[in-house]
C-alpha cells in the first residue's frame, strides 16, 4: 500500500526519485524520529487530557500503528522498539537488540546524552539508525513500577503478554528504529 502510494509520488516528483537513490544522512534519519516521536506525543496527550490514562492506553493501541505507518515512504520504514514489550510486532532484530543492550548501558552511565547508532551497508543499498527513548516521569503512568488499577486493566485487555511496566524516569524504554532501503529502478518510474 505504502509502496505504491510512494511509487506514484516519486513518478509525479523526478528530482525526488534521484534524491531516494542517495544514503540519507544521520541528521535525516534523526529529523524522520523526531517528527515520529512528537506525532505519538501530540495523540497522546490529547488523549490523556481528555481521559486521562485508561484513554491514554486506548488511544496508543489505536494509533500507535498507523501513525507510525505514515512515516514508511520512499524507501524508509520507521518504527519503535524496545528489550521489553508491550506490543509484540515492535520485537528488535540482532542488530536492534545489541543497540538497545548498548542504549542502555550508556545511558546508566551517562543519562545527559541521548545514545544513538547507524550505519550505511553500500552493498546491500541499506542505510539503519536507532535513537534511544528515554523513560520520562510521564511515561511511568503506563510503564512505570506502580501503574494504577484501571490503567492496568486496559493494558492487560490489548496487551495480555504486557512487559513494559517497571521502568525508572532516566532509564532506557526503547528506540526509534528507522531504516533506508534504495528503491529500485523498477520501481522508480
Ligand atoms: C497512557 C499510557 C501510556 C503512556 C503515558 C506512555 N505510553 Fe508508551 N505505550 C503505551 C501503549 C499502549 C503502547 C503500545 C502501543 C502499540 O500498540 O504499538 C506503548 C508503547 C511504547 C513503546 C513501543 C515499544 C513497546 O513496548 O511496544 C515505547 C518505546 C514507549 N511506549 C515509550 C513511551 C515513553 C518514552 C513514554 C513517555 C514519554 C510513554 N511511552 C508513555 C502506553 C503509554
Amino acid at each position: 500500500m505504502h509502496r505504491v502510494l510512494s511509487t506514484v509520488v516519486l513518478s509525479c516528483f523526478a528530482t525526488i526519485t534521484i534524491a531516494a537513490s542517495e544514503p540519507p544522512s544521520v541528521a535525516d534519519a534523526r529529523q524522520k524520529a523526531k517528527m515520529l516521536g512528537d506525532a505519538l506525543k501530540e495523540r497522546l496527550q490529547n488523549a490523556i487530557q481528555q481521559g486521562g490514562f485508561p484513554a491514554g492506553v486506548s488511544e496508543c493501541h489505536l494509533a500507535a500503528m498507523p501513525v507510525t505507518e505514515r512515516f514508511n515512504r520512499a524507501g524508509w520504514t520507521v518504527g519503535r522498539t524496545a528489550l521489553k514489550l508491550r506490543n509484540p510486532a515492535n520485537t528488535p532484530d540482532t542488530w536492534e537488540k545489541q543497540q538497545l543492550n548498548e542504549f542502555a548501558k550508556r545511558l546508566k552511565s551517562d543519562s545527559e546524552h541521548i545514545p544513538e547508532a547507524s550505519y550505511y551497508d553500500a552493498q546491500k543499498g541499506e542505510f539503519r539508525y536507532m535513537r534511544a527513548i528515554v523513560t520520562r516521569p510521564v511515561c511511568t503512568g503506563c510503564h512505570g513500577a506502580s501503574v494504577g488499577q484501571d490503567v492496568k486493566a486496559v493494558i492487560d485487555t490489548h496487551y495480555p503478554n504486557d512487559e513494559a511496566t517497571g521502568f525508572a524516569p532516566g532509564s532506557l524504554r526503547g528506540a526509534f528504529t528507522l531504516s533506508w532501503e534504495a528503491v529500485p529502478d523498477s520501481q522508480k518510474y
